[in-house]
């Protein structure tokens, strides 16, 4: 496969229409702060869904929109993938549903839990599955309901996290449009930073699970904020390097959008000006594998990415996973 080999035809993304301001949290009991969100996140408000928003329905919204603007129908999708860390049910994986909800009925259809990079894994599986020759169109969508699996009670985690998806339309390059360089990373030995102890068929839930919220999200804060840190600073050399670029070369950065301090250190190591970079955490929070489809769709609708423009995107997350990508659109 001689790259660019596949291009993001289009992206569209959803959340629910609940908004959840900072101050909000004190009236439910949380000891925090606006000020200590602000200042130690950069989060002022996230989208928490609602009654009848699911994440088959908010993915299926935003592949829509992403179907629309690249012109192809629900019958043209050969394959869907969805990446998320929390499905709709454990079985089966939520992009079925999605494909039954699009009426996608030829694409064969999968999850891939690769937490706040399964955007970023599910863009490369999909341009590997492309390079097959099997495959023409493509729909990778990442997608989160993280308020159904955040401890509300929790002020270390619950402040951070929002709902929403983004999806993306991926199809051969065209007029050498696509991505110029691709990386992804895994280390499984920190996978115990952020996790859901338990819940799972390791230790299937119990009353006395449900009562000490030990199946639901926890994270080690300041240790995966320096894995962050270093992991996105070196996603970030290997995209550049893969794709025979400098920093001057990139139009925009998407990074994944946990934290502005990560994304500003994120931006400082790749010698990117915070000018270039797309930054949405303040009012979407962190939607692990939908926070950087949205930041595209987002970055498209204002017209800051356009033909020719050249995108760096860099994930991490739980796992720990990461990776990186340079797009020329
Ligand atoms: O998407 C996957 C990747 N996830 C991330 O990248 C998240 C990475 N981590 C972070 O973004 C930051 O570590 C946090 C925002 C989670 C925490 O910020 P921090 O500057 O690392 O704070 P900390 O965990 O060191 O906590 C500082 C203090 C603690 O109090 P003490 O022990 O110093 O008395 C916390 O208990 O802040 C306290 N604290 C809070 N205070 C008010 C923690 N959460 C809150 C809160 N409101 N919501």
């Amino acid at each position: 496969m001689k790259r660019p080999f596949a291009m993001l035809a289009a992206t569209g993304h959803a959340v629910p229409k609940r908004v959840l301001r900072n101050d909000e949290f004190v009236g439910m009991g949380i000891d925090t702060s606006d000020e200590w969100i602000r200042e130690r996140t950069g989060i002022r408000e996230r989208h928490i869904a609602g009654e009848g928003e699911t994440l088959t329905s908010i993915s299926a919204e935003a592949a829509r929109l992403a179907m629309k603007r690249a012109g192809v129908t629900a019958s043209e999708l050969d394959v869907i993938i969805l990446g998320t860390a929390s499905p709709d049910r454990l079985l089966p994986a939520t992009a079925v549903e999605i494909q039954a909800a699009l009426g996608a009925t030829r694409a064969v259809a999968f999850d891939i839990d690769a937490a706040c990079s399964g955007w970023l894994y599910g863009i490369q599986i999909a341009e590997g599955l492309l390079a097959t020759g099997g495959y023409e169109t493509i729909l990778v969508i990442g997608g989160e309901q993280l308020s159904r699996i955040v401890n509300w009670k929790d002020r270390n985690t619950c402040v951070l996290f929002g709902d929403g998806a983004g999806a993306t339309i991926l199809k051969k390059s065209t007029k050498g449009r696509g991505i110029l360089s691709a990386y992804m990373r895994s280390d499984g030995t920190l996978a115990d930073l952020l996790h859901r102890p338990k819940g799972g068929c390791l230790a299937p839930v119990t009353p006395e699970i449900i009562a000490d919220g030990s199946h639901l999200l926890t994270m080690a804060g300041r240790e995966v904020f320096k894995n962050a840190v270093r992991s996105m600073a070196d996603a970030s050399d290997r995209a550049l390097d893969g794709a025979k670029l400098s920093a001057a070369d990139i139009d925009l950065m998407i990074p994944h959008q946990a934290n502005i301090r990560i994304i500003e250190a994120t931006a400082k190591h790749a010698n990117i000006p915070m000018e270039k970079v797309y930054v949405n955490v303040d009012r979407f929070g962190n939607t692990s594998a939908a926070s950087i489809p949205i930041a595209l769709s987002e970055a498209q609708e204002q017209g800051l990415i356009k033909e020719g423009s050249t995108v760096m995107f860099v994930a991490f997350g739980a796992g720990f996973t990461w990776g990186s990508m340079v797009v020329r659109f």
